[in-house]
């Protein structure tokens, strides 16, 4: 049995994020895996970190919100983030969950290793711009780097990124094969055993193709 945990940072309901989600839940349904939603703004998580929450680094004494959501992280062997990309990086409260609950002795130790081992994380971002632009602006960069950050530090086996471009200018076609490639990306983790994919700059269906994993054609960015 798989246990995901869907963290999904974008405050409006009629946003393509939102799209993203309900296919996300509708693909987990079809494969049957166990899931729970985070809508970090819905839930109204307290993303600032605060004297309390760093102070428990040391103390492990973690306010209940942040114990609940360590809780759900330990239960889970995948995480899937869904956000936007803004000013080149995730949602300040999306990173803010991150600080908060990934902190040093929970999501790694002193020593620098990384405690949450053998998970997953499969991660679907949007971009309002197009490339060549994002490329030049190393945007896609910035998100791996960071993600190799957060995660690769912190044990994950796999990081798999989805990217979708354009969101605002695209044709409602195109949205529609952007939310079948959304479906496409989630059956991965059905369909790939833990470690296929690896961690940082996870291009997922390039890595995937060029392993035989694919029956379809590769991403288009
Ligand atoms: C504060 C803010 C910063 C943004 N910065 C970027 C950016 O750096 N790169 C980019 O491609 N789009 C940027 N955008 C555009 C959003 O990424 C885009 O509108 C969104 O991904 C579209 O999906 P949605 O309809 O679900 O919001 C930004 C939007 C906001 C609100």
């Amino acid at each position: 049995m798989t246990n995901v945990l869907v963290v999904y940072a974008h405050p409006y309901d009629g946003s393509f994020n939102k799209a993203i989600l309900d296919r996300t839940v509708e693909t987990l349904e079809k494969q049957g895996a166990e899931y729970k939603v985070k809508d970090l703004v819905s839930m109204n998580f307290n993303a600032t970190m605060e004297s309390e929450d760093l102070k428990a680094a040391v103390t492990k004494e973690y306010t209940p919100e942040v114990r609940r959501e360590q809780e759900d992280v330990l239960w889970a062997d995948t995480i899937i983030t869904i956000s936007p990309v803004w000013f080149g990086s995730v949602p300040g409260f999306l990173k803010g969950y991150f600080d908060k609950v990934f902190i040093s002795g929970f999501a790694y130790n002193k020593k620098g290793e990384g405690l949450l081992k053998d998970k997953r994380v499969f991660s679907l971002f949007t971009f309002g711009s197009a490339d060549p632009y994002i490329g030049l602006t190393q945007q896609y960069q910035a998100i791996e780097i960071l993600w190799d950050n957060i995660f690769g530090m912190t044990g994950f086996r796999d990081i798999a990124q989805q990217y979708f471009t354009a969101v605002p200018a695209v044709s409602n076609e195109t949205r529609h094969h952007y939310l079948d490639q959304t479906e496409t990306f989630i059956n991965q983790i059905f369909e790939t055993q833990l470690g296929d994919i690896g961690r940082g700059n996870a291009r997922l269906m390039t890595k995937l193709a060029a392993k035989g994993l694919l029956n379809g054609g590769v991403d288009e960015d």
